[in-house]
């Protein structure tokens, strides 16, 4: 048996939140924002809205879209840094509040590469004979673990959740797959709540995301322009037959700078960031998703998808959408 996506779905919260809302409480400006990371605006959960409650609208939209019912669906996995909580795991709220009696559930922990670790996690279910349906969610409510006083992150990230439904095929559509991580750069990107050291130096443990900025934007274009001609090549394809390449949202100058770097069209590239911010490991499926409903993804278009993160880590895939 092979695995293969057939099916995705999607979900931003209500409340939308301009570039504005930043310059009345730090220092700076709409045109930096942009200018600097192609943002325009971002979505907040409410108060009392958590991933779980995302995902929950997200399997709902895929539902709808496709007309389908997910009640034998066997393993859910979600990626996520912004689980409702530590334990239970936001898996094991969907498996109760979605009906799944006979589903596993985990919440895997791999940052802005966590939706692609999780559809690679599912072939590996699907393919070892195990489990025959699974749904996989990117998920992410990073404005409650964002610190507000901190210009050079506050202003990056937003809240969303996408999901694909992956079952057991004849034929598969996940070409390739490539997996990775740099931990010697854990430092600079983190969120701690209980260990005061990371790689050997001090961090802040307040539960908020802290980032060096220009050190993660310089791995994620040398480390993805690398991954992206191996990862190519390992589908057995040419960078040319490529329809779409869809990389982490994190900024827009970085999808540039890794077109320039590899040469390809970023006319060909999908992306989640000017909509709806850094979303973590929602902003490849937000892409994706919104790549289909404006009627540009097509039936057996080539995608290189390909997540990068705190970790340092990253993963990617190459997928020809059904
Ligand atoms: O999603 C996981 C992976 N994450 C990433 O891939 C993020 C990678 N990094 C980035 O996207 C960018 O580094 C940032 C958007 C975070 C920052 O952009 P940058 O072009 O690297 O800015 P910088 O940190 O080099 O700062 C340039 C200047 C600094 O001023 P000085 O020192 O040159 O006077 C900053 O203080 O911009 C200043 N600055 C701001 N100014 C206005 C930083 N943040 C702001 C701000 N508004 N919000």
């Amino acid at each position: 048996m092979q695995a293969k996506i057939t099916a995705i779905g999607s979900y931003v919260p209500e409340q939308e939140i301009g570039n504005e809302f930043f310059e009345s409480i730090i220092e700076t400006s709409d045109e930096w924002i942009q200018s600097r990371t192609g943002i325009k605006t971002r979505r907040f959960a409410g108060e009392e809205e958590y991933t779980s409650h995302l995902c929950l609208h997200a399997v709902k939209d895929l539902e709808d879209r496709y007309g389908i019912s997910i009640a034998n669906v066997d393993f859910i996995i979600v990626a996520t840094v912004t689980p409702d909580q530590a334990m239970p795991s936001v898996a094991s709220q969907l498996q109760d509040k979605l009906g799944l009696k006979a589903a596993g559930a985990i919440d895997i922990s791999a940052a802005c590469a966590g939706f692609a670790y999780g559809v690679i996690l599912a072939q590996g279910l699907i393919c070892a004979g195990t489990h025959k349906k699974i749904l996989v969610f990117g998920a992410e409510t990073l404005s409650k673990v964002t610190n507000y006083e901190d210009r050079t992150t506050c202003i990056l990230f937003g809240d969303g959740a996408g999901v694909v439904l992956v079952e057991a095929a004849e034929k598969g559509n996940i070409l390739a797959a490539v997996t990775g991580s740099q931990g010697d750069g854990g430092k600079d990107l983190y969120m701690s709540n209980s260990r005061r050291q990371i790689n050997g130096q001090d961090v802040i443990t307040d539960n908020k995301i802290h980032q060096n900025g220009r050190a993660v934007f310089k791995w994620a274009v040398n480390t993805v322009s690398e991954k992206m001609v191996e990862l190519t090549k390992k589908a057995g394809l040419s960078l040319e037959e490529l329809t779409w390449f869809i990389p982490h949202s994190a900024n827009m100058r970085i999808i540039e700078a890794l077109c320039n770097q590899t040469g390809f069209p970023i006319e060909k590239t999908l992306e989640s960031i000017t909509l709806y911010g850094n979303t973590s490991s929602a902003s490849i499926p937000l892409a994706l998703h919104r790549g289909i409903k404006e009627g540009k993804v097509h039936s057996g278009d080539r995608i290189l998808l390909i997540g990068f993160g705190g970790g340092l880590v990253f993963a990617g895939l190459v997928i020809e959408w059904p």
